[in-house]
């Protein structure tokens, strides 16, 4: 039975979209490997630094771990056929750096590789481009005893796994990002510590930043060198476009300071080879320790950019007296929108401008050569009564109008290859556990059973359509 020929409608909603897409623009999902794989004693994974947080009593929800998660690493074989049966034809998954090197550097496991190479050999059999993230978060617990994202030394050890990987891979995976998000690594990680390793220091943050940005231009030149032709090599950003929530003036000046240590953080040394003036001044802190060249290496030109996006922030300048919430800044604070906007079970604004505004931004002031949106998804509180089906009609809508401000990005001419849903299925949530479901596809974690939501339905559906448009 297919997808489609579900006694139940597939799609009660319009799956129309006026614009038809480039033939070869990527339609995926995205996962990465601490939140589906589980397995993580086996075939010679060493530790990373999440396993050790979710066993830190407090710090996930409920204390959950990804011990056994979606139970990917024996079901990869069933997921890669689920996903040809939605007509996926873009995968983006990442690779758990401590099953290459269960001790960050040195011995390589072979079996931690073996994976992976079955993984895109079962992709490509079915027709679905891989897009490869080298590091979504999980850094070996080894390479954090020595310092993590603090030690220079990271950035380098990064640098060769990349190359091992690159190695074994690079004949048959054209998409690469080294990073996921080193915003969340460094900020959420080591300045609030939310995220795994759990340090809240805010000089420890600007200093993590510094070496994930290192590591991503030490990387570029190795996956170059064991890539084909047409590779495209990038790194992945959560950016969040920040609107004033009033028109005061002070408010002009909290958008630029909130754009700046959100946004600006990351994309000015990737492709200007500077920090945004007063970064480090404005967030309270010295500069990390930034040697001769550094910039230089970080800036190294990259062929994709991917974008995350979820939502927006909306600030304004911050009310006397009113405390920090986090300690992104004492000068401004984030607002909630008003009445008549609707949120996920995450409290994130659902406002699908957000993704055509930032595309056009980032369009319009770097220029990227090609931009992927690498993450684009909500959670919602979905019920499964047993059935075939998991009714997820806000899903679906979110989806819809983020896929129709997508449109409106290609129209203002930003050069898109391809959009994945976060996520393919439902999985650990980091701190969250798995208590937020983002899937398209329901994860049953009692007997891992998968079932088809309806957003998953109608993607599939969407996705046939835009090739029968293409074909027409
Ligand atoms: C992003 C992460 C991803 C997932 C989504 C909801 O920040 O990259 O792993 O948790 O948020």
């Amino acid at each position: 039975m297919s997808i489609t020929d579900n006694k139940k409608p597939a799609t009660r909603v319009d799956t129309h979209i006026a614009t038809t897409f480039p033939a070869d623009f990527l339609w995926g999902a995205a996962t990465a490997s601490y939140q589906i794989e589980g397995a993580t004693y086996e075939d010679g994974r060493g530790p990373s630094i999440w396993d050790q947080f979710a066993a830190t009593p407090g710090k996930v929800h409920q204390g959950d771990n990804g011990d056994v998660a979606a139970d990917h690493y024996h079901r990869m074989p069933e997921d890669v056929a689920l996903m040809a049966k939605l007509g996926l034809n873009a995968y983006r998954f990442s690779i758990a750096w401590p099953r290459i090197l269960p001790q960050g550097t040195g011995t390589v496991n072979e079996r931690g590789l073996d994976f992976y190479d079955r993984l895109v050999d079962a992709l490509l059999a079915r027709g679905i481009t891989p897009l490869v993230t080298l590091y979504h978060w999980d850094l070996p617990l080894a390479l954090h005893e020595q310092g993590g994202w603090l030690n220079r030394h990271t950035a380098f050890a990064f640098a060769d796994y990349a190359e091992v990987v690159v190695q074994r891979l690079g004949d048959r995976v054209d998409w690469w990002t080294t990073l996921n998000e080193p915003w969340c690594s460094a900020y959420l990680g080591y300045g609030i510590g939310v995220h795994a390793p759990g340090i809240r220091d805010q000089q420890s943050a600007y200093g993590a930043a510094h070496h994930l940005l290192l590591a991503h231009g030490l990387a570029l030149p190795r996956l170059r060198a064991h890539t084909r032709r047409q590779a495209q090599l990038g790194i992945t950003l959560n950016l969040t476009p920040v609107y004033a929530a009033n028109d005061h003036l002070e408010t002009l000046r909290a958008v630029e300071l909130a754009d700046k240590m959100s946004n600006r953080w990351f994309l000015d040394p990737i492709f200007r080879g500077t920090y945004p003036e007063g970064l480090f001044a404005d967030a309270g802190v010295a500069p990390p320790s930034i040697q001769d060249g550094d910039l230089a290496i970080i800036a190294t030109p990259i062929d994709l950019l991917g974008i995350n996006n979820y939502s927006r922030s909306l600030v304004r300048a911050r009310v006397e007296g009113n405390g920090a919430a986090d300690t992104t800044s004492t000068l401004y604070e984030q607002v909630a929108a008003g009445a008549g906007s609707s949120y996920t079970e995450m409290g994130w604004e659902v406002y699908p401008q957000a993704l055509s505004d930032v595309l056009v931004r980032v369009h319009r002031d770097y220029a990227p050569r090609a931009i992927a949106v690498t993450e684009n998804g909500a959670a919602f509180a979905d019920q499964w009564d047993g059935s075939d089906n998991v009714s997820d009609l806000q899903r679906v809508r979110y989806i819809h109008e983020h896929i129709q401000a997508l449109e409106q990005a290609l129209a203002q001419g930003v050069p898109l290859r391809g959009y994945f849903v976060w996520s393919l299925l439902d999985n650990f949530e980091w701190a969250e556990g798995y208590s937020k479901r983002f899937g398209i596809v329901y994860i049953d974690y009692p007997t891992q059973r998968r079932i088809v939501k309806e957003s998953g339905r109608w993607y599939a559906a969407f996705i046939a359509a835009q090739r029968r448009q293409q074909a027409s």
